[in-house]
């Protein structure tokens, strides 16, 4: 069974009305990759619509002709979104080829809500409402053997990066994470206080050791991963889970991408930050006395399960950390994300964190962007010693991106909703560790910067004065 789109083409099915066409387009756009719909080829090779297909050929003759479409769609290198028709699925020929090449999303819908979006459109399988209903009932079963299945853009999306967004996901660990077989944990010393029977009680007999890892950024070093390289018993077909909040997700990915040349990996954030950011997209990375984040690797997690519900222990300090983040992507997706209830904020973010990981999974292009305020985040930390929280630091940074932006309303709003101390550090230092960043020329630091809310610009080279000044604006 496959577990995500990643490099596979991801490919709607579902019943007539469920909205494939539609969403499939924006889907493409949004993990930028082609849409290619398989009733579109076969109209386009007939020069006849599906509608008169039906009529002068029959059902089953249009059945191979869209079999044969699918076929030469998915043998296509270059991963799509392809929509395959309500009845496409039902070829064994088709979803034969699906499970060798494509990751498949059941995108669901009611009978009553498919049925309002057909029921005048004049399909052949759509004039006669209680046959629709039957057929409808006949194929549920169908799309039960989907790699995923969602019911809006943002669930698709989340599917297709093999992300699970559930409250009490926890509990539900061992059914998310199928093929599991052997699985070790590792988890933060405090969050195993606070979670570690429930996932043990979640993974049973699969679960066969637990390894601590200290709280916070002292899980993240050569001497950590070692203690579990040496403690680790997982064969290659063995899973790691990770049970905690971006430091401990990053460690355990980083022994996972490295233990006998990479095995499996499942991620269980349990931070605001770690569940819309650190948990997702694969980056893992340990730190080294010279730097943070030095050595690492990129290392898609099998599963990432993401259980909102485990924020309510989170101390308010962590939950602001987090929140600088969701106004990081709230800015670059446009869109207030922060004002909504928390697990919507975790499902949104999480989602626009997915969508630009599947397009840019080697961080080659668009995913710079979710660097937005942290040239400048990084420099205040690396100043501070470290001490700094590094929400505290994105916060300061993202004034300075939205002032050299020149968008001076959107700098001030930010300050009202995080309202960021000034950093108490020392501006040389800051200055001299914002230089060192490695996206740093001659001074002038490739910025992140916003045309708006919602239009990132990337690698703007900006004069060495105003980047310094923005940098001395967030220093006491
Ligand atoms: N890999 C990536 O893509 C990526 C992205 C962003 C950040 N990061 C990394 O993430 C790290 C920061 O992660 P973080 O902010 O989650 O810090 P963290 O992992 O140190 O967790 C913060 C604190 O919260 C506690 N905690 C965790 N979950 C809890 C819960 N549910 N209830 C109560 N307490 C809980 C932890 O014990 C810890 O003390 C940094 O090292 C950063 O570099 C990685
Ligand atoms: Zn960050």
């Amino acid at each position: 069974m496959a577990l995500n789109a990643l490099s596979r083409h991801l490919v709607l099915v579902g019943f007539m009305g469920a909205g494939k066409s539609t969403l499939g387009p924006v889907l493409a756009e949004r993990i930028g990759r082609a849409f290619v719909s398989v009733d579109d080829i076969v109209e386009e090779r007939t020069g006849s619509t599906v509608a008169d297909l039906f009529e002068d050929l029959g059902e089953s003759a249009f059945r191979a002709l869209e079999e044969q479409a699918a076929l030469d769609v998915l043998e296509r290198r270059q991963p799509s979104v392809v929509e395959i028709g309500g009845g496409g699925f039902a070829s064994s020929v088709t979803r034969a080829a699906l499970t060798d090449s494509a990751f498949t999303i059941h995108l669901q819908t009611t009978p009553d809500e498919a049925w309002g979006r057909v029921a005048s459109s004049g399909r052949p399988l759509a004039r006669d409402p209680d046959a629709f209903r039957a057929l409808f009932e006949e194929r549920r079963a169908l799309y039960d053997g989907a790699d995923g299945s969602a019911r809006d853009l943002d669930g698709v999306v989340l599917a297709a990066a093999g992300v699970h967004l559930a409250a009490g996901a926890l509990d539900d660990l061992g059914r998310l994470a199928p093929g599991v077989s052997a699985a070790e944990l590792v988890v933060d010393e405090h969050v195993d206080l606070l979670y570690g029977e429930r996932a043990r009680a979640a993974l049973g007999a699969r679960l066969h050791e637990a390894h601590l890892v200290p709280a916070g950024e002292s899980a993240k070093t050569a001497g950590e991963a070692d203690r579990l390289w040496s403690a680790l018993r997982v064969s290659r077909s063995g899973t790691i889970v990770a049970l905690g909040g971006g430091c401990t997700i990053d460690v355990a990915g980083f022994v996972a991408a490295t233990y006998l040349r990479g095995v499996s990996w499942v991620s269980v954030p349990t931070t605001l930050l770690a569940q819309v950011d650190a948990g997702i997209g694969g980056k893992t990375a340990i730190d080294l006395p010279e730097g943070k984040n030095l050595v690492g690797a990129f290392h898609w997690p099998a599963r990432t399960v993401i259980d909102p519900d485990l924020l309510a222990t989170l101390p308010q300090s962590e939950l602001e950390n987090g929140r600088a983040e969701v106004v990081k992507t709230g800015l670059l997706a446009g869109e207030p994300l922060w004002e909504l209830e928390t697990s919507e904020q975790v499902r949104r973010c999480a989602a626009f964190k997915s969508a630009i990981c599947l397009r840019d999974p080697h961080d080659r292009g668009d995913r710079a962007q979710l660097n937005l305020g942290h040239t400048f985040a990084h420099a205040l930390e690396a100043a501070s010693g470290h001490s700094m929280a590094h929400g505290h630091a994105v916060a300061l940074g993202l004034l300075a991106a939205l002032r050299i932006s020149g968008l001076e309303d959107n700098a001030c709003h930010v300050e009202e909703i995080l309202h960021p101390p000034l950093a108490a550090v020392d501006r040389e230092a800051a200055w001299a560790a914002l230089a060192r960043d490695k996206k740093v020329e001659d001074g002038r630091p490739a910025l992140v910067l916003l045309d708006a809310p919602g239009r990132p610009r990337l690698g703007v080279k900006v004069e060495s004065h105003v980047v310094r000044a923005a940098l001395d604006s967030l220093i006491a």
